[in-house]
């Protein structure tokens, strides 16, 4: 399997050239970007510059292939219905413009193209370029001087607000079309869940200690959980929606250059949204509760508070909760901290102990069994404290 995998990885760079070839996009070169299995994500340099809607020029595109080989790897073969739906989601996103402020633009990329074969699709997309990943950036040697101290909280309140409106948007009886567009048996529901709710107990597992006296509420939780992922897109519920399904930092990009405050005379500051295969129907919180967990997992697993900041700004401009949505919330960033078990680096400088694990899975679990007792006061005194704070 692993050999086939790398002759595919191989070979995609003269098959990508190859099949734009005979487009605008064609390219001169393209560098990869990404292996994740079942996605090859490469930047390409245009043969001829792109004149792109507002006027600008474009040197460069962003090439995402997916075949079904690779698909196979992630037990998600291709989805006819899945791709059209991903094309439509893309063209219409583009055109959601948040309320956002005059100083701060976010945006996602525009789609080019969208090439649907019986066995591989290939996406064009817009090139955010000389931008670098913000979890990156946030955790480099040099981030006090790229995203100095007091953007933090604004850069997470802008990424929270505009979270929200997105939602809202994704939800307006103006995108009821886009909607009946999702597949019924969505493959990439199945690949959240599994990444997920199904998972998160087996990652618990492999410390039984952690389990004693909690396994029968876990998997009761889990039992519901999962069910969630079975209501149908059509059904109408204030807390499930269209979804981006994939929120964390890596998922934004900003300029290489950081967050200017003020913002700079001649313009103002960008985010950019990227990665959207996993938009699906699906909870708000599984894109509220992925962001805030992201942030505060190197708080959790290395005692590190620098996501700290935006994940307040993130809560905060995200707005009025509900209570049922604070603590289905907080439910979700327990399970995406416990999932951390399958995700850890095992080398490099986010390395956790042994000890450390077991003390981030213990704030896991605890995230999810309290967020199911709806125990206010615990959560009062926790990391999670202003998911609960009335805004
Ligand atoms: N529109 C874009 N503009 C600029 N860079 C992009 C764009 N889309 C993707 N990239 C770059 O390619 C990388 C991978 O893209 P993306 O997140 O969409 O795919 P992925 O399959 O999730 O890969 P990974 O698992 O590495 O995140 C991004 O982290 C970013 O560096
Ligand atoms: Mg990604």
């Amino acid at each position: 399997m692993a050999q086939l995998q790398q002759a595919e990885n191989d070979a995609m760079p003269v098959q990508i050239l190859q099949q734009l070839s005979q487009t605008p996009y064609a390219c001169t070169s393209v560098t990869q970007q990404s292996t994740r299995p079942g996605n090859f994500v490469y930047r390409g340099v245009l043969a001829q510059p792109l004149t792109l809607q507002n006027g600008g020029r474009a040197s460069s595109i962003i090439i995402k292939h997916s075949t079904d080989l690779a698909a196979t790897y992630r037990d998600s073969p291709l989805d006819i219905k899945r791709c059209i739906f991903e094309e439509s989601l893309f063209n219409s996103v583009a055109d959601f413009s948040p309320p956002t402020t005059t100083t701060t633009v976010i945006k996602a990329p525009r789609l080019h193209l969208y090439n649907r074969q019986t066995s591989s699709s290939t996406q064009v997309l817009e090139d955010f370029s000389n931008t670098t990943g913000f979890k990156a950036m946030l955790f480099s040697p040099n981030a006090d001087s790229l995203l100095p101290q007091s953007s933090r909280t604004t850069i997470g309140r802008n990424l929270g607000s505009w979270l929200r409106s997105f939602h809202t948007w994704a939800s307006a009886p103006e995108r009821a079309a886009l909607r009946a567009q999702l597949p019924q048996d969505d493959p990439m529901r199945k690949l959240k869940r599994l990444l997920t709710y199904d998972g998160f107990l087996r990652a618990l597992e492999n410390y039984p200690e952690l389990l004693e006296g909690h396994k029968e509420t876990l998997e009761t939780i889990r039992d519901v959980m999962i069910k969630e992922f079975e209501k149908l897109p059509t059904e109408g519920d204030e807390n499930l929606g269209l979804i981006h399904g994939d929120f964390w930092s890596g998922n934004i990009l900003i300029p290489s250059t950081g967050w200017r405050e003020p913002p700079p005379s001649d313009g103002t500051n960008e985010l950019f949204i990227i990665d959207w295969e996993f938009a699906q129907f699906g909870h708000r919180c599984y894109d509220l509760g992925q962001i805030v967990g992201d942030l505060c997992e190197r708080k959790v697993y290395n005692k590190i508070d620098t996501g700290l900041a935006v994940m307040e700004g993130v809560i905060d401009g995200y707005g009025e909760l509900s209570d049922y949505m604070a603590f289905r919330t907080a439910i979700h960033v327990g399970v995406h901290l416990v999932g951390y078990y399958n995700r850890r680096p095992q080398r490099g400088p986010w390395v956790a102990s042994p000890e450390a694990i077991v003390a981030g899975m213990t704030a896991g679990r605890d995230f999810i069994i309290k967020g199911w007792e709806k125990d206010r006061k615990f959560f009062e005194g926790s990391l999670l404290a202003s998911l609960f704070t009335a805004k």
